[in-house]
Parts: structure tokens; sequence; C-alpha cells
């Protein structure tokens, strides 16, 4: 089977690498792709904002199964598009996308369903959201209802700070993701991210995962895309994964077929978890980026066929097997990356990096000039290893990411430092 992957980030090389082990693929086509993804697929120059273009080359193609990675084609249509036309898609359509299109969506079929999450109102303009937020306690988070990028979030620890964070909203520092706002209750926990494959009715839940959002040592500094990641996240039990099947991932699933809009694709949860009790952040309608580079080196199964049976709406016939391993991933980015950073310093040294065999070094932000490799984006490699539990996947890892000779780029150097001090306790 022929097989498009939209994308071009850490997540798509990582999903490019695990569908290139699959016996059912043909030819694997990438748009827009990255260097790294380049070696392993054909890149194709379409702009994925033209359906009829995407349309067009999946024809001309025969392409057998479409798979989006990030979330801005799938809210803006794509899916539908392409399923119109007749092509398979792996992602959700327009409507179910809204799960992560909109904050505000996601928190009234929560409350709609008794899916546990923060306490929360919605506004349209900054007076009534600043004297809902007078009346709340601190700290509070102002939330721009739309896709922001990982930036319309704001915690604010005072009156004054929540104040600004509305104004600058709907002043339209988020452009129209800001045009409303939601103003919801501090969540304290630790958190945790979930995933699960659904074909519209029923819910695979995959290997659990925990990312470093904030961009220094010690999760300190301003808040990332994500920074590194590993599997499994040891606060993620068993018992506490099976709840939130039970008490989100499910309810929902079910929330979203009775009001038509069924989701297909891969349901990402973002989950404060305290005294073993999740409640959800919010929703992703895509795999995480870093968390699907770990997932994909822990998974054993066959993905090509689990992410077809989604499309299909067969996954009640899939089971997925994962490696015993741990695996981690650590982000190297463009100093100065979350705020402003230089393109196109050079990269040396990836191939002695990438020599271990537990070592699988993915692009992110890269771009080839001859021979050389360069940066072209804020997070720009995941160094992600496999090892017998997390501190031997972290150690593998830094031994990898130590002999890149990348002057423009910076890591954190604590990736898993939760999951190792819980393991030594
Ligand atoms: P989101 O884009 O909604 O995932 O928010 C980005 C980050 O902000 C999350 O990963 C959390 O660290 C933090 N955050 C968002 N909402 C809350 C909340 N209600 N309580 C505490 N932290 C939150
Ligand atoms: N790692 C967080 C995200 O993908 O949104």
């Amino acid at each position: 089977m022929k097989v498009l992957l939209i994308g071009g980030g850490g997540r798509e090389h990582a999903l490019a690498w695990k569908l290139k082990q699959s016996p059912l693929l043909g030819t694997l086509y990438c748009a827009p792709a990255n260097a790294g993804i380049a070696e392993i697929a054909q890149c194709v120059a379409l702009d994925v904002e033209d359906h009829a273009a995407v349309i067009r080359f999946c024809k001309e193609k025969s392409i057998g199964l479409v798979v989006v990675g990030p979330e801005l084609p799938l809210v803006a249509g794509l899916t539908d598009d392409l399923e119109a036309a007749g092509i398979k898609v792996f992602g959700p359509s327009k409507a179910a996308a809204q799960l992560e299109g909109s904050k505000g969506f996601t928190k009234d079929l929560c409350a709609a369903y008794g899916i546990p999450t923060a306490s929360y109102r919605r506004f349209n303009d900054a007076s009534s959201a600043k004297a809902y937020g007078a009346g709340q306690s601190l700290p509070i988070v102002i939330k721009a209802d739309g896709l922001a990028a990982g930036k319309g979030v704001i915690i604010a620890q005072t009156r004054e700070d929540a104040d600004a964070a509305i104004d600058a909203c709907f002043a339209g520092a988020f452009g129209a993701a800001g045009a409303e706002v939601v103003i919801e209750e501090f969540l304290y926990g630790e958190e945790a991210s979930f995933f699960a494959l659904v074909d519209g009715a029923t819910a695979l839940a995959l290997a659990t995962a925990q990312d470093h959002k904030r961009a220094f040592d010690g999760d300190q500094g301003p808040n990332t895309g994500g920074m590194g990641a590993y599997s499994p996240a040891p606060i993620t039990t068993d018992a506490l994964c099976a709840r939130v099947m039970e008490e989100i991932i499910e309810p929902t699933v079910r929330a979203m077929a009775a009001r038509g809009t069924p989701f297909r694709g891969v349901l990402y949860a973002g989950l404060m978890i305290a005294d073993g009790q999740p409640k959800l952040i919010e929703y992703n309608v895509r795999f995480g980026d870093p968390e699907a580079q770990v997932l994909m080196l822990r998974l054993k199964s066959d993905l090509l066929p689990a992410l077809l049976a989604s499309a299909e709406g067969d996954l009640g016939n899939v089971a997925l097997d994962w490696h015993d391993d741990a695996a981690l991933c650590v982000v190297m980015a463009a100093r100065g990356y979350p705020g402003t950073y230089r393109k196109g310093t050079e990269i040396r040294g990836l191939a002695a990096a990438a020599a271990d065999p537990n070592v699988e070094i993915f692009h992110a932000g890269t771009k080839c000039d001859g021979d050389l490799l360069l940066a072209d984006g804020g997070r720009v490699l995941g160094v992600t290893a496999r090892g017998t539990d997390i501190g031997e996947a972290r150690d593998r890892a830094y031994q990898a990411l130590d002999q890149i000779d990348w002057p423009g780029g910076f890591c954190r150097r604590d990736i898993g430092w939760r999951a190792i001090s819980r393991a030594s306790r």
C-alpha cells in the first residue's frame, strides 16, 4: 500500500520510521518532510493547505492511506475533503478535531458527559471575563479558545497578570484563536500524556508517556512543544489507565458518536493526576511530539494496519504489542527557542551519534544544503534511545547526544528525572 504522510516534524519522522518497517508498505511519500524523513521517504512539494492539490496527488499515485501528523490540517478539514474524494485518512474530521481546535467545545463536552476536568467558564468579552476571574482563587488559568501553537495558555499568579492575559487574548495576541477565552481552575498534580487509537466507536489504549513541556532543567522557563519524553510513564499504572479509559476516553468517544461527529484517529489526553485521580487538562487529536518518538520505538506490532483499522472503523480486531524496554527522547532545540532563534546553523556528527543500535535520531526542523545538515526550526532533533529501564535509555540518549556537534543548539540535561527519582525511592 502507498502511504502519504503529512507533516515534517520529529513526530512524523518517528511515524515514517515505523511505517517503513511494515511489510504492507509500498512507497512512502511525505509532505513537506525534513532532511531525516527524506532519507526514508519520497518528499513531495505539496501545499497541504491546498486540499484539491493533495487530492490530485493521492489519485495520481493511488494512495491507499493518508496519515495526518499535525493538528492544523485536521482542524482545517483535510480529512473531510479527502474522504469526500474517496481517499482513506488516518485522522479525525473537522468536526471531531474540535476536541483540539476549541478548548471551550471540549470543556462543554466534559461538563455534559461528566468527564473530570478543571471547572471553567467561556467568555466573549474582557469585562465579564475579568469579573469572573476576580471571584476565583489564584493561580488561575486563562486560555485562548483556538489553536495557538501551544502558546495560548497563561497561568496567572496575580489578579493583575490574569487581567493582562485576558486583555492580551482579546487584543489579538493569539490571533483569531483568542476571540473567545476560557478561564479555568488551576489543577495541582503531575501531568501525563495518554494516547488511544479510536475508530469512531472503539478505543485502544497505547503505551503511556510523559513529556517535559518547560524549556529548561528543573521544569523551569517558558512552555514549549515538549523538550523530551519517555515511555512508560511510571505514574500511569494499569489501574490508572483503566480509570482514564473508563472515565475520560470512552465517554468522550461515545459523546462524539452521539453528536453525530464520531472521532477517528489518535486521541491524546493531557492529564493531571493527583491522589491517583486523573483529570483532563486538554485533548489533542494527533500524536504528541516528542511522545510519538518514544512510542514508536516501543511499538512491536506493525503500525500500518492499526492506522488503517482506525480509518476503516475496524479497531475491534487490532491488538498491539509493545517492547518491555523503556524509551527516552531528548529534544535538541535552536538556542532561543521557544522565543526567537536562528535558522541555518550547521549540525555535525550525527552519523557517529546514531551508531549505537539502541539509538534513533529523529529529525524535526532540519534541511540539507548540499552535504551540509542545517537547523531549520525551533525543535531540531529528537535523540531517542531504548534501554531496560528509563535510566539506561536516558544514559544512552545523552551519550549519543554528546557526540553531536551543534553549537547553535541546546537541550535539557534532566529528561526523565521524575521517573528516575520515583524508581530510586
Ligand atoms: P494545554 O495547551 O491546555 O495543554 O496547556 C499547556 C500547559 O499548561 C499544560 O501542559 C499544563 O502544564 C498547563 N495547564 C493548562 N491548564 C491547566 C490547569 N487547568 N491547571 C494547571 N495547569 C494547566
Ligand atoms: N508534547 C506535547 C504535544 O505534542 O502537544
